[in-house]
């Protein structure tokens, strides 16, 4: 027999105790209406009684081992679920049985583009036949079978007695679906320069929690650190010629994303933060004393834009792509002569020039065929002449999206007060109950909610405080734009998560992943005292 909590909230009070605790020594405070263990939760699922054991030569099979992509998730998390397996050979004498050596991956599309909106739906049936056990998943796209070769993953849980890898709670029978197509996190690579080898580590546990969009603030004020071929000057605004990354990088990232279903959104914020750009090619500063917005009069200022796109379109395959236009002070428009002058002539105030930028910005993306994204400073100045291709997206504050979106056009909530992962005296509760509908009622609006991103701005973060910054919080985050609005809004939403997400913040500790104590009053620093990773 199963029980189902399929949308039903009344079933939530039914108590079901020991769910992970068979497998761990320590003893974990079971919430009273608990909810499985895995983050985020699945849209429906059931479970029963069994226990099954799983069979470290556990092989592949079904049409999904015809991919390269699921064939290389598969082996990760083969080594991930096997972690404490290692020894094996010399600890087991004779043949043992296991329940399950066959994972089945049924992959209905041979399609293996990525884009925004991409089918991660899939089912995973784990149950024990008579003599065997048989673990399947079905999707749609490899990328839905991704997200459920991690749920299985979650499911996998070592048994220190019997030195085992078992599955718990058998039969389970998921139905699962993410409930917005754009769930993201922001890197910001000016204002520290984050390795190559760091940026993988967090897209890696992006996948844990099936964030899907990697935006990438790559350049700001303070430094250029990519490579232009077009504009070798460029990455001379680097804070230092080791501080860099090079067009292989870049592709690496893209590449190294994209076998884990993760999009990246990469960004050039004009005409603001970009004063770096100017230490290679000056003339895009208004004046040697004046750095900051572009220089709006120069043909030169859109041939480098041009240029840059050009060269990175190559690089970025996803759809959109983020032009910035936030918090663009215009005095150096107007008191510098020059400029003034251009001003004069083409009749445009400040702010036109701000308009006229961002708008020539947004073309030229639209030329390469992207969907341009700008902060939603551009829609608060001139909401009516952004191109309806537009992506706004909400940092300021909350309220923007319901205005978005009663304009038609696509709304991304990153409310500076909830989902900035720097200002680190928000608690993992408040991350958690933001909710990007809020105050958006028509289905029809809804939909161009395309969902959220929580952001890593790094004036104060880098590889030393980086990846404590954004675990566990992100994660919080990532069930709210994954899961079904009845799990994360309900009257007990709270309580049931918290223990949830500090064993997954465990999860995340023993994949290597430095995630800090959930509960800390300022995120990211180390637990004040002894005691259980489970507690904290
Ligand atoms: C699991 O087993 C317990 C104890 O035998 C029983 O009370 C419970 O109803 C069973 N639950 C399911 C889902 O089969
Ligand atoms: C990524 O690179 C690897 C190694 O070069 C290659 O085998 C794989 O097909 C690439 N994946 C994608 C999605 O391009
Ligand atoms: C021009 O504006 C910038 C930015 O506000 C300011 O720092 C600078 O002093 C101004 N220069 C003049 C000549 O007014
Ligand atoms: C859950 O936590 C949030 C953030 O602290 C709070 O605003 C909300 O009222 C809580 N919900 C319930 C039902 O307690």
């Amino acid at each position: 027999m199963a029980l189902c909590y399929c949308y039903k909230p009344t079933l939530f009070i039914i108590v079901f105790t020991f769910f992970i605790s068979q497998s761990f020594a320590v003893k974990i405070s079971q919430p009273h209406h608990s909810l499985p263990f895995i983050w985020p939760l699945p849209a429906k699922f059931t479970f029963g009684n069994d226990s099954l054991s799983i069979d470290p030569s556990l092989s592949l099979t079904g049409n999904g081992a015809s991919s390269s992509i699921v064939r290389a998730a598969f082996d990760r998390y083969r080594g991930i679920v096997f972690k404490n397996s290692y020894s094996f050979g010399f600890l087991r004498t004779g043949k043992v049985a296991y329940d399950v050596t066959k994972l089945n991956i049924v992959v209905h599309s041979k399609n293996e583009e990525l884009q925004l909106g991409v089918d991660e739906s899939y089912n995973l049936f784990i149950s024990k036949a008579t003599g065997s056990g048989k673990v399947t998943i079905e999707a749609n796209t490899v990328f839905g079978a991704l997200r459920g070769l991690e749920t299985f993953s979650q499911l996998c849980s070592f048994d220190y007695s019997t030195k085992t890898v078992q599955i718990y709670k058998a039969p389970w029978s998921i139905r699962d679906k993410p409930r917005f197509p754009f769930r993201g996190l922001m890197l910001d690579t000016s204002r520290h320069y984050l390795p190559v080898d760091v940026i993988k580590q967090i897209i890696e546990s992006m996948s844990y929690t099936k964030l899907n969009v990697l935006h990438w603030h790559m350049v700001d004020t303070q430094s250029f650190p990519l490579e232009v071929p077009t504009y070798p000057n460029l990455w001379k605004g680097s804070y230092t010629k080791w501080e860099r990354y090079t067009i292989e990088d870049a592709y690496e990232i893209v590449n190294f994303s994209k076998m884990r279903g993760i999009n990246v959104m990469a960004e050039v914020d004009v005409p603001g933060h970009a004063e770096s750009w100017g230490v290679g090619y000056p003339d895009l500063w208004p004046s040697p004393t004046c750095k900051s917005p572009l220089d709006v009069s120069k043909k030169f200022t859109f041939d480098v834009l041009s240029g840059i796109m050009t060269d990175i379109r190559k690089i970025f395959p996803f759809e959109l792509f983020h032009l910035g236009g936030d918090e663009v002070n215009t005095d150096c428009w107007t008191n510098t002569t020059q400029v003034n002058k251009w001003l004069q002539n083409h009749k445009m105030a400040a702010n036109d020039a701000y308009q006229y930028f961002v708008l020539k910005a947004q073309n030229m993306a639209i030329s390469k065929n992207w969907s341009p994204v700008n902060w939603e400073e551009t829609f608060n100045t001139f909401p009516t002449k952004l191109h309806p291709r537009t992506v706004v997206h909400n940092w300021l504050g909350p309220g923007v999206c319901p205005k978005v979106v009663a304009k038609g056009l696509r709304c991304i909530f990153s409310n500076q007060g909830v989902w900035y992962l720097d200002h680190v005296d928000v608690p993992w509760d408040v991350v958690y109950n933001a909710e990007p509908l809020e105050g958006i009622h028509e289905a029809s609006e809804q939909k161009l909610v395309l969902g959220g991103e929580v952001c890593m701005w790094a004036e104060r973060a880098d590889t030393s405080d980086v990846q404590q910054t954004i675990w566990p919080r992100a994660a919080a985050a990532a069930e709210r734009l994954w899961s079904e609005r009845q799990y994360t809004s309900g009257r007990n939403s709270n309580s049931t998560a918290l223990s949830r997400l500090q064993y997954f913040r465990c999860l995340l500790n023993r994949r290597g992943v430095p995630a800090a104590p959930v509960t800390n009053f300022y995120a990211r620093t180390a637990p004040d005292g002894p005691g259980s990773c489970f507690e904290q």
